[in-house]
């Protein structure tokens, strides 16, 4: 069994090139998001304390099985850790014996923007050119060079109710080649924009900014609220948009659709790739894609990350699992 650490990771990644892995994760998103009936999909386990939470995520289809191991505590940057911190595992179906245990914390990074630039294609206007972000924490960076791969972006403007987090994306993404905006507002940074990504963490009912607040042909990737009670928009804005989640029962219980019920969603993210439903109908709508992490995007990670990691040796083998010759004789390894 192999072990991946957060080293191995970042090497993986260098190796590969960030926009090259970018792309290769969005590649592997849409084929698995195309195969939704092949999956065996629930919404995740959520253990809900009053300062955060502790979700467990499985996903498998006939040959692989990922779960991962992730939280959500807003308040852990006060004390120098994470607000969000994971580690997965991929085990192959037909022993059941795992494959690999990986820190996912990158590359829950990584899956998330690449699972709202997968959404964007298909909800977005073709020629958005200036994004903004409302939120610039851990996550922030990677929404940003992810959505760049696939719109050709000029302008970025960014808020965040902290400075020291937007001075900290200044500097992580200074040698770009888009304008870099930073904002004082909330309303300055998503007035002109044509993708508005909303990552923030406060375990509360939040009400980011209105309808009226931003243009016709806005999309919002609303990532930052993903719990019951943990929310971005009101349900006026959300009342106004064409929303699209990724798993109808858990986007329920979790998702900015909490406050609307199904009724309001327009579709799940497969159906729009399956061309069951429409994206983008026309250059003036509003449209949300209501992204609150699901299995399936950690299960397309880790079986690239697998292969990538199979290909150029990276990461440790574990002889973690029992061996004995006889495999009925498991009390045997105690040497008693
Ligand atoms: N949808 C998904 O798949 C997914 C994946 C990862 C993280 N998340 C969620 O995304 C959010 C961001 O994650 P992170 O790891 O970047 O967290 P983080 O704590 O590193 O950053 C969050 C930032 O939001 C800012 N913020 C909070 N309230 C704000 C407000 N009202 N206006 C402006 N800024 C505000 C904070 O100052 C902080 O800098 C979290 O809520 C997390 O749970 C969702």
């Amino acid at each position: 069994m192999k072990l991946l650490t957060v080293t191995d990771i970042r090497e993986l990644v260098h190796i590969i090139g960030l926009e090259k892995f970018f792309d290769r994760i969005v590649l592997a998103l849409e084929e698995d998001f195309g195969r939704w009936h092949e999956f065996n999909l629930s919404p995740r386990h959520a253990t809900h304390y009053p300062h955060g939470v502790i979700e467990l995520m499985p996903c498998s289809d006939n040959s692989l099985y990922a779960f991962k191991y992730v939280n959500g505590h807003p308040g852990n940057t006060l004390k120098d850790k994470l607000s969000v911190i994971a580690v997965g595992q991929l085990s192959e179906v037909e022993a059941g014996y795992p494959l690999m245990i990986c820190d996912m914390t990158l590359l829950t990074a990584f899956r998330t923007a690449a699972t709202g630039v997968l959404a964007a294609r298909y909800l977005a206007r073709h020629d958005a050119a200036s994004l903004a972000i409302i939120g610039t924490g851990a996550q922030a960076e990677f929404q940003a060079i992810g959505f760049s791969r696939f719109f050709g972006l000029n302008s970025i403007r960014f808020y965040d109710c902290d400075s020291r987090a937007m001075a900290k994306f200044s500097a992580n993404l200074k040698r770009q080649r888009w304008a870099l905006m930073p904002c004082r507002s909330i309303i300055e940074a998503v007035s002109r924009a044509d993708i508005v990504i909303t990552a923030t963490a406060a375990k509360k009912r939040q009400s980011l900014f209105e309808i009226g607040d931003i243009a016709a042909g806005t999309h919002i990737h609303a990532m930052g609220g993903d719990c019951p009670g943990k929310t971005e928009f009101s349900e006026n804005l959300l009342r106004q948009v064409k929303l699209v989640v990724e798993y109808m029962p858990q986007s329920l219980q979790e998702g900015e659709a909490q406050q609307v019920g199904p009724g309001q969603v327009h579709a799940e993210l497969w159906e729009l790739i399956a061309g069951k439903k429409a994206g983008r109908e026309n250059a003036e709508e509003i449209t949300l894609f209501d992204s609150v992490g699901f299995a399936l995007e950690d299960y397309s990670i880790l079986r690239v990350v697998y292969e990538l990691a199979s290909v150029y040796r990276l990461g440790t083998e574990l002889s973690m699992l029992p061996e004995p010759e006889d495999p009925k004789n498991l009390f045997g390894l105690l040497d008693f």
